[in-house]
This record gives structure tokens, C-alpha cells and sequence, in this order.
């Protein structure tokens, strides 16, 4: 049998951590190998931010992130940041422009942000449409077959992602491999994801395509941003954001009228005694959303007619409308995974396994999970230097 070609490392994955993680390294003089079963590198960052890639954000600040140990991520995001990408961008004559809350989108095509991954690691050599058919670990090295080829190195990088969006080729392979070797890995569950309501909501489906910007809750944590009704349930920019938060069983409290002043409703009773309350919320609100919580409240009548408590409820009730779904969309519909790789065996330094120095996780396949807007490319640009760096 022929020997297997050596490297310094092997990556594998060609999303956006792994290929970062290749450059540095690369350009330290390593010999790197990256291996994907996928035919295309950067598959996630071709379709990312509606095929103009959020490539990250300004603001992304640690406690924008979720995992179990919410201090790991702070030492990779510190030692690369949004604005060490935006230079990078800006070198390679990417346009690009700031959209909203710090997020930065390319002006042309996501594809620009795949080609400087894949200039930055000129030096690597990387495999395509190769299914990885084994990892083995002996004598300080790990032996990797893919296709018809073995290639050994004495580091190896687990940069496979979660398994959000399974039909671009997202797996749980990470997860597999990480066990294999001796990680730990945190239940993962699809993330920034549409949630579904149960039959008892169901009223709320004749709204499908109605958006309105509002604040949703869920425990301590609030996004104000838009949500979208959508004939499952709940979507939009804040029920995704606040997705990532809920657990079964859980409520989402929905503030329909976020820039109203407390005490809108009574205020409104003494200027306005004559109009009714589902022509004063319609005044905030799109016809078709106005209708439906109008006739779940279910006051007729003027506001006069009405007493100080009845306008105090509806205010309150407005202001934090429960739903609980009974569900999500799930991993078909994730942009990301929360959970993964446990970052309780992992240095926040060098990704690297705390037993076993020369194994690497990197990523989305690691127990990191950012919010919307830019923040997960950021964490698989971070994690890939922190790791290319000590490769
Ligand atoms: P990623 O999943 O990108 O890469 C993993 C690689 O491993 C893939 O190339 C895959 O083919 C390969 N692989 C998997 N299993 C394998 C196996 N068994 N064998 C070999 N190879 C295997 N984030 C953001 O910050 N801004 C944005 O605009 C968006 N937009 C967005 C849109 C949509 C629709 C989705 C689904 C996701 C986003 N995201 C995002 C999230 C972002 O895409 C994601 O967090 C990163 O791509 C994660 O990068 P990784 O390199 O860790 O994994």
C-alpha cells in the first residue's frame, strides 16, 4: 500500500473557518491540506446574506454569542476582529457597505468573499468532492483517507460545520469525529430559525407575508427588529434572533407597538373618546395584523365606552402578546446550529483539544453560536486564525 503524503496539517471542511484557518497557516510556511466532500468550496458563504454575504459585524462583541461557556469565544474574537476582515476586504478591492446595526455585505457578489479565502490560501492544497472515508490517530499523527488518497499530518483540523441546512451538504460529522476523539459535545439544536405555532394559534397563519417591527422576548433577552408572519408561524429578523434562545416549552412575548408611550391607550381615551381601539391600532400597525389581534381583544365600542383597566389590559397584552410555538423549521431551515463541540475540552487560545494538542475545532462545528447579522462568519474567521496561527 502507498505510504500516506505528509502534511503539518489537514483541514477538514472548506467553508469559511476551514479556508481561513488554511491561509494563515499556509502563509507560515505550513504544508496544509483541506479535504471537503462538497464539490465547490465556501457552498454556505455563496448563498450568505441573500448572495451578497453579511461577512461580519462591527459590533461583534462576545456576549453576542451563545454557548455553555460564555467567556470562550472572547479571547479569538480579541485577537481578530470585524474590522481585521473589513482590511482584508478592503486589500482585495472588495466593495462593500455597511446595511444596518454594524452589519457589512459586499456591494457585488458573496462569491468575491469565497475567491479571497481561496487567494489567501494560495499555498494550501485543497481536495474537492472527496468523501472522508476514515480518521485515525497513531504515533503523534493523524491518518486521513478520502476518495482514493491517505494523507497523514501530525494536526488536524475538525472545520465541518454544523448540520444546519442539510441539502447544501451540512453534516454532523464534526460531532462524530470530535467524540471519536474524546470531546465533548453539547445537544446540538437548529438555530436562528423560523419557529411554528401549534393549532390553537393557527388564526395567526390567515396573516402569512404580514411583517411589522416589533420587540420579541423570551427570558431576559429582547430583539427589536421585524418579525414576519408565515403560514408555519413566526419568522423574521427577531423571532430568528430570539430563536437561538428559546427552548421547548418556552413563550415568546411579541411587543407590537414598540415605539408607543406607556400609557398610549388611556392618553388616547381622553384625546380620541370616539374612536374605537381597532382603528387607533391601526394606526400603528399593517391593516391585516391590526384586524386579527383587534378581534382577539374583542372590545367593541368606543374608547369611551371602555374602562381605565380594559385599556390598561389591552396595552399590557400588546406589549407582550404570548405565543408559545410548539416547534421549529428545524436543521432544513437553520442558518446556523447552536451547540456542538464542547468548549470545555478546547483552549480558547488555540482551538486546540486540551488531551490531544494536535486536534483542532474550529467554526460552527464548536458549542460558539453568534446572532444574526454577520457575527457567525465573524467567530469562523476569528476560531480559523486562532487555529492557523498555532498550527
Ligand atoms: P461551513 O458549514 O461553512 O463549512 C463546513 C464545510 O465542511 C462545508 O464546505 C461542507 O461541505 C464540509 N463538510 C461537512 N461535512 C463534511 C464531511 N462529512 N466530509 C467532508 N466535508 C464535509 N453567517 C453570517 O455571519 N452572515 C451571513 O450572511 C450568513 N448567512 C447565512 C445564510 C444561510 C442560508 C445559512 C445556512 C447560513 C448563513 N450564515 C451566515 C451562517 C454561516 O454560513 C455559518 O455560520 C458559517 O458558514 C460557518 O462556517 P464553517 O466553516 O464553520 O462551516
Amino acid at each position: 500500500m502507498k505510504s500516506p503524503t505528509p502534511y503539518d496539517a489537514i483541514i477538514l471542511g472548506a467553508g469559511g473557518a476551514g479556508l481561513m484557518c488554511a491561509g494563515i497557516a499556509a502563509q507560515r510556511g505550513k504544508r496544509v491540506l483541506v479535504i471537503d466532500h462538497a464539490p465547490e468550496p465556501g457552498k454556505k458563504i455563496l448563498i450568505s446574506g441573500g448572495g451578497r454575504c453579511n461577512f461580519t459585524n462591527l459590533g461583534a462583541a462576545p456576549d453576542r454569542y451563545l454557548s455553555a461557556n460564555p467567556h470562550f469565544a472572547k479571547s479569538a474574537l480579541a485577537r481578530y476582529t470585524g474590522q481585521d476582515f473589513l482590511e482584508l476586504v478592503v486589500r482585495h478591492r472588495i466593495a462593500w457597505h455597511e446595511k444596518t446595526l454594524g452589519q457589512l455585505f459586499c456591494d457585488g457578489s458573496a462569491r468575491q468573499i469565497v475567491r479571497l479565502l481561496l487567494d489567501e490560501a494560495d499555498g494550501a492544497e485543497i481536495a474537492l468532492g472527496s468523501p472522508i472515508r476514515d480518521v485515525s490517530y497513531a504515533d503523534g499523527q493523524f491518518g486521513v483517507t478520502f476518495g482514493d488518497r491517505t494523507a497523514s499530518a501530525p494536526a488536524l483540523v475538525i472545520a465541518t460545520g454544523g448540520p444546519a441546512i442539510p441539502k447544501l451538504g451540512a453534516t454532523g460529522f464534526a460531532y462524530d469525529l470530535a467524540r471519536k476523539f474524546g470531546l465533548k459535545v453539547v445537544e446540538p439544536r437548529p438555530a436562528l430559525v423560523p419557529l411554528t405555532l401549534g393549532a390553537d394559534e393557527a388564526l395567526f397563519r390567515e396573516l402569512s407575508g404580514v411583517a411589522t417591527p416589533v420587540v420579541a422576548r423570551c427570558g431576559k433577552v429582547a430583539f427589536a427588529e421585524a418579525a414576519l408572519f408565515t403560514h408555519r408561524g413566526l419568522s423574521g429578523p427577531a423571532i430568528l434572533q430570539i430563536s437561538s434562545y428559546w427552548k421547548h416549552g418556552a413563550s415568546v412575548g411579541i411587543d407590537f407597538l414598540p415605539g408607543a408611550d406607556p400609557g398610549w391607550a388611556l392618553a388616547a381615551k381622553r384625546t380620541r373618546p370616539r374612536a374605537t381601539l381597532r382603528s387607533l391600532i391601526g394606526g400603528h400597525l399593517p391593516d391585516r395584523l391590526a384586524e386579527a389581534l383587534g378581534a382577539r381583544i374583542a372590545l367593541p365600542g368606543d374608547l369611551a365606552s371602555l374602562t381605565d383597566r380594559a385599556l390598561g389590559a389591552v396595552e399590557a397584552r400588546l406589549s407582550d402578546w404570548r405565543f408559545t410555538p410548539n416547534g421549529s423549521e428545524g436543521f432544513a431551515k437553520a442558518e446556523v446550529t447552536a451547540g456542538g463541540i464542547s468548549t470545555a475540552g478546547l483552549s480558547s487560545q488555540t482551538m486546540s483539544a486540551r488531551h490531544l494538542p494536535g486536534l483542532y475545532a474550529i467554526g460552527e462545528a464548536v458549542d460558539v453560536t453568534g446572532w444574526l447579522g454577520g457575527y457567525n462568519f465573524q467567530w469562523a474567521w476569528a476560531s480559523g486564525v486562532a487555529a492557523g496561527r498555532s498550527l
